[in-house]
């Protein structure tokens, strides 16, 4: 793989699992980082074991107003991002359809779904007048198959797919959005949905090591794809 030089990387949800993995993983690569979630103890213990020039915030991607707000942030401190990661996701407890509750249900898809349409206001203008960058968002094997008890999951990661190739028809030459399918990890989430069985699976740092390089290496090339990660 041509390793393609740091850059601005602007990761959401990296208070844990995969996205504090990548936060990590992307500064010991050289690149500038950005990121949120919204638990504010965790997002301090990060700005603290990274240190300047990154940027972590805790704000919750449902929120417009605050996704506006820690994008003029990123954008006015580092420069509009090379790479923007939506990665912040939730997975309902496992339930037959039936059984999910309205709110849980319209939770899944405020987060999953309205998280990423915010995060991508936020940001794309700016990498627009940059005239480069690429747009990450984050599916799952579960966006391309499905499973019994995460249908509102499954929904969401569905339409990830459906939104990333719409973006990808709306962008102008130098812009890239992929879908990425990160595999299986064993995270907070995967211990949600697979129980003790999470434990047969990679730590999300293991994962990092080769999921990282891949997510650095997405460009213009490979705008409108759906990727899994290696
Ligand atoms: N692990 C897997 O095997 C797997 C498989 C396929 C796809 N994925 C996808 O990979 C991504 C990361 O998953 P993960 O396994 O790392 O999950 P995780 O361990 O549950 O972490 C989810 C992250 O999202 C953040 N988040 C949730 N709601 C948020 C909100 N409203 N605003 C801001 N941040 C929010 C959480 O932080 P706070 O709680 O602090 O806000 C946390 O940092 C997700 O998109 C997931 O669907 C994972």
């Amino acid at each position: 793989m041509i390793s393609v030089p740091a850059g601005v990387v602007c990761i959401t949800g990296c208070s844990r699992g995969l996205g504090r993995a990548m936060a990590l993983a992307f500064a010991r690569l050289g690149w500038q980082v950005a990121g949120c979630a919204r638990t504010v103890e965790a997002i301090a213990t990060l700005a603290e074991d990274l240190g300047n020039p990154h940027i972590f915030q805790a704000v919750d991607v449902t929120k417009d107003a605050a996704m506006q707000s820690f994008a003029k942030t990123v954008i006015d401190n580092l420069g509009a991002p090379n790479l923007l990661v939506n990665n912040a996701a939730l997975i309902n407890a496992n339930a037959p359809l039936k059984d999910i509750s309205p709110e849980e249900f319209a939770n899944i898809l405020a987060v999953n779904l309205g998280g990423v349409h915010h995060s991508i206001r936020a940001f794309l203008p700016a990498m627009e007048d940059a005239e480069r960058g690429v747009i990450v968002n984050f599916s799952s094997y579960w966006g391309r198959s499905t499973a019994p008890e995460v249908a509102p999951y499954c929904s969401t990661k569905w339409a990830i797919e459906g939104l990333t190739q719409a973006l990808s028809q709306e962008l102008p030459i130098g812009l890239a959005a992929v879908a990425f399918n990160p595999g299986i990890i064993d995270t907070d989430m995967l211990r949600s949905c697979f129980g003790e069985t999470a434990g047969d699976y990679h730590s999300p740092e293991e994962w990092a090591k080769k999921a990282v390089p891949a997510l650095a290496n997405l460009g213009p090339k490979d705008n409108g794809s759906s990727v899994t990660a290696p």
